[in-house]
């Protein structure tokens, strides 16, 4: 018989966490041969990524440039995977998470009439602008999806609430089985600075803020808070790898550099990240992969936004919305850094996200779409 092409697509630094461990799970079938296309959205922060994991694209579209906007983005993966899909006949299209490299991967697709599976799907805020352009992503590629391969129970249960429950999988996130394979105690960190930070004797906050929906006003609060909040507690040291966009670089360095507790790195490898976050007091972040991470190492999470797609965590109470007001963050902050009890009732690992066994169900559910193998059981907490 011959194998099943099964291409993934991504282009972004979360998705290439998330995908990374999948495309290996896809190679070591047997009944399939794993393609995969990056559109390099993210060029170097992919890089890393793709080096931390060992992947070596079959296709690269090269797409990013400074700035981009969405348009860009969308149009120039639209027009590089026309040739890409036309070369390597994919029989189905794997595409991630609510970038815009996932819904111009899954339109793409359809215009080329290949079925395709979203992996994690059934996120939803259900407010159109928020996260932006992020919800709208995931709503449109729901349309054109196949098979849905949810992370939890609840993101199924959203897209019971649209009408599908068909080629719909409860899976787990694939980031659980990404972090079982770089999380390690006796690990020395590249960076030198990172092994050299006062662990057990300073609190470790690591923060990251990149939003698009917080670009402007909501940023400027987030990071004067994060300066009060370093200013205000001697015994906190602030890591923050600052995300390559210039929107984001710009505000980060004018409101947080010539402090001397805040560290403003570059970004962080994946597996520096991961251990970094394993050994940290707490984490601020607006990002969707940290608050999926971090409970599952048992690290408490203010998220900087006013809203989650990610609500499991929260009702496990190791995640709290912290908002985007300058007040509202440091009062947050103030009393998990200064109260052991209310730390302590949040410093709890729970794992609703996965049990590291995500990329084998999702294999195993595109062989069984194709008839080649058994329904996979679904993942429960
Ligand atoms: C994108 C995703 C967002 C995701 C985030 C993860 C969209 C619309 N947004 O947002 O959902 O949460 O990635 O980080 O898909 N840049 C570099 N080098 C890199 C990466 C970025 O220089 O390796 C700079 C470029 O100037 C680029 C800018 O950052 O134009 C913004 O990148 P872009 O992918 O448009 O948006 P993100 O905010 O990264
Ligand atoms: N991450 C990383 N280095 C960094 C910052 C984040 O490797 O300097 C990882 C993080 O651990 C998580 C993913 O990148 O796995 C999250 O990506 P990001 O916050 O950019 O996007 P989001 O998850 O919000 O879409």
């Amino acid at each position: 018989m011959e194998k099943l092409r099964i291409m993934s697509v991504f282009g972004t630094r979360p998705e290439a966490i998330k995908m990374a461990p999948l495309v290996k799970e896809l190679a070591g079938r047997e009944e399939i041969e794993s393609i995969c296309c990056v559109t390099a959205q993210h060029r170097e922060m992919l890089d890393s990524v793709l080096k931390v994991f060992g992947v070596r694209p079959d296709w690269d579209l090269d797409i990013m440039t400074p700035r981009q906007t969405l348009s860009t983005i969308t149009s120039r993966c639209l027009l590089g995977m026309d040739e890409a899909v036309d070369q390597l006949r994919p029989d189905m299209i794997l595409v991630h998470g609510d970038t815009s490299t996932t819904f111009a991967g899954a339109l793409s697709a359809f215009y080329h009439k290949v079925p395709v599976g979203h992996v994690e799907a059934g996120l939803r805020t259900y407010d159109k602008y928020s996260p932006y352009p992020e919800e709208m992503n995931r709503k449109l590629v729901t349309a054109i999806a196949d098979l849905f391969f949810c992370p939890t129970e609840s993101n199924r249960e959203n897209l019971a609430g649209e009408g599908i429950t068909q080629g719909v999988f409860v899976t787990g996130n694939t980031v659980i089985d990404a972090l079982r394979t770089t999380v390690r105690e006796d690990y020395a960190f590249s960076t030198e600075a990172l092994n050299r930070l006062p662990y057990g004797r300073k609190k470790i906050l690591l923060v990251t803020c990149h939003r698009r929906e917080n670009y402007g006003r909501p940023m400027e609060e987030v990071m004067s808070a994060l300066a009060d909040i370093a200013r205000r507690h001697a015994d906190v040291e602030m890591v923050y790898p600052v995300h390559l966009s210039p929107v984001v670089q710009e505000c980060a360095k004018r409101h947080l550099s010539g402090l001397p507790n805040i560290h403003l790195t570059a970004p962080l490898a994946a597996d520096e990240m991961h251990n970094l976050m394993a050994r940290c007091y707490l984490v601020l972040t607006d990002s969707g992969g940290l608050q999926e991470e971090a409970p599952a190492l048992g690290k408490p999470v203010l998220v900087l936004r006013r809203e989650t797609e990610r609500p499991e965590a929260v009702a496990a109470g190791t995640v709290k919305l912290a908002g985007v007001a300058r007040k509202d963050i440091t009062a947050m902050a103030d009393e998990l850094i200064d109260d052991p009890a209310a730390y302590a009732a949040m410093a709890h690992a729970v794992n609703p996200y996965g049990d590291g066994q995500a990329c084998r169900r999702i294999a195993d559910a595109i062989l069984w779409h194709f008839g080649r193998g058994e329904r996979p059981e679904d993942f429960a907490v």
